[in-house]
């Protein structure tokens, strides 16, 4: 269910964004519109745990892909408004979704308000959407052309009319993305001015705008902490979430209301698979504490999920190959006349069909290598192993094992079961 959140009174940019020194020279106000924000938020169950939007790759396969896997929101890649709302090709392509596939941000950019009111109205009178997300973070070369994304930082009057006329205007919530400002203050002012123009939720990107390797910029959480608290809507942080310890460790030391995660999700679609990932290792504040690999096995099974998702609801193949290469780009490395074919090659179904049948075979070979390996020093198991077991295991049917009683059962459950998914 949707709740509708009532227009914020107008008020110019010029008397809520004023750039400060210190976050005590803003007196504090709660929004009118901050209950309808929290019940609307409540209404889509709390959402800790949220794909973050990704062009080409937070399509809708990933996107369930990753909901199988613990996530219990996503955003849509960034649409661009004005082409959204005047090319119909364009929307059949680039928005597809499915029952499954709530609750949903669907994201644009935008330089013009008619524009993306045009755009999010489309969008909200088709009912796929739980809210629209304002892209106020992008901050590639195309962006600053476009005059959108995060090179609006340097127009907040904009910025403020593009949150204002969909909050006005639409009967589903406005949300946005923001990345920071070097200066504190200047960050917390601006998220309050956002949140003031509409905003029933503001993810933050904890990140200058110069800051475009994510990989090797640590986010700052403090910057995230200081405008949860100085907002009185939901807030998300963003940033440096390489793991499940990371969300615990990024939650409690920001207060934010739930997590975005990206580029680690890409590599591990199960990141906020709570009972797959309980036991991965907590990084801290610092960003010490290593990066998570999810084991080789688990990985070719989500890469085959992920292609099975893909057949049921296609999307454009270039996504595909951009999933198939983070999923399991290392173990493609082994298998280069594939990965060769994928870079090279036009993509299309058949090819990545290869990929899924070789994924399968990795996932089978894998399984033999970990069963030999745990098994292979005592005589009796490895004898065994070496007979009616592997052969069970190469057929997929470990009810017809001739080895009675059997006494890996147990063991085999799990990776049978990964099996049987190819
Ligand atoms: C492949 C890719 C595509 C992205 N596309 C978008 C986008 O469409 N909209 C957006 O707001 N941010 C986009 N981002 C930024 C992410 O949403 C996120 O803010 C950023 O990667 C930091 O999160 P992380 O540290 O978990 O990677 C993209 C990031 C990646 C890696």
């Amino acid at each position: 269910m949707t709740v509708a959140v009532p227009p914020p009174p107008a008020v110019p940019a010029s008397a809520l964004y004023e750039p400060r020194t210190t976050m005590d020279a803003a007196p504090l106000q709660r929004p009118p519109h901050a209950d309808m924000a929290w019940e609307w938020f409540r209404s889509i169950g709390s959402p800790k745990f949220h794909v973050a939007p990704m062009v080409d790759q937070s399509e809708l396969p990933f996107r369930l892909l990753c909901r199988r896997h613990g996530a219990t929101c996503a955003y849509t890649p960034m649409l661009h408004a004005r082409i959204f709302s005047q090319d119909r090709k364009y929307r059949e392509e680039m928005l597809t979704t499915c029952s499954e596939d709530r609750p949903l941000l669907v994201q644009f950019c935008a330089h013009e308000p008619q524009h993306l009111l045009a755009a999010a109205r489309l969008v909200q009178d088709s009912g796929v959407a739980d809210a629209i997300d304002i892209n106020f973070g992008c901050p590639q070369r195309i962006a600053k052309r476009g005059g959108y994304g995060a090179f609006l930082m340097d127009d907040l009057p904009r910025v403020e009319s593009l949150v204002r006329v969909l909050a006005q205007n639409l009967r589903i919530p406005v949300t946005a993305k923001i990345r920071i400002f070097p200066d504190l203050a200047k960050t917390v002012a601006y998220a309050r001015m956002v949140e003031a123009a509409g905003a029933s939720l503001v993810a933050v990107h904890g990140r200058l705008r110069e800051q475009k390797d994510n990989s090797s910029t640590r986010a700052d959480w403090d910057a995230i902490r200081a405008v949860k608290a100085a907002l009185s809507v939901p807030v998300l942080a963003n940033g440096n979430i390489r793991h499940l310890g990371d969300v615990g460790a990024c939650l409690s030391y920001t207060g934010a209301d739930g997590v975005l995660s990206a580029e680690s999700l890409l590599a591990d679609p199960a990141l906020f698979d709570v009972p797959a990932r309980a036991s991965v290792a907590v990084g801290d504040v610092s960003g010490r504490g290593r990066w998570y690999s999810a084991p080789p096995l688990e990985r070719l099974s989500l890469a085959a999920q992920y292609m099975d998702l893909v057949r049921a609801h296609p999307v454009p193949l270039r996504m595909v190959r951009g999933h198939v290469h983070k999923m399991v780009g290392d173990w493609l490395a082994e298998h280069t006349d594939l990965r060769d074919n994928i870079n090279r090659l036009p993509p299309t179904i058949q090819l990545f069909c290869q990929v899924r049948v070789r994924v399968c075979g990795g996932v089978k070979e894998v399984c033999v290598c970990v069963y030999v390996s745990r098994f292979a020093n005592d005589p009796v198991l490895s004898r065994h192993a070496c007979g009616g077991h592997i052969h069970c295991v190469t057929h997929c049917r470990l009810a017809r094992c001739s080895v009675a009683p059997c006494p890996l059962t147990s063991c085999s459950f799990l990776l049978l079961l990964l099996i049987e998914q190819c």
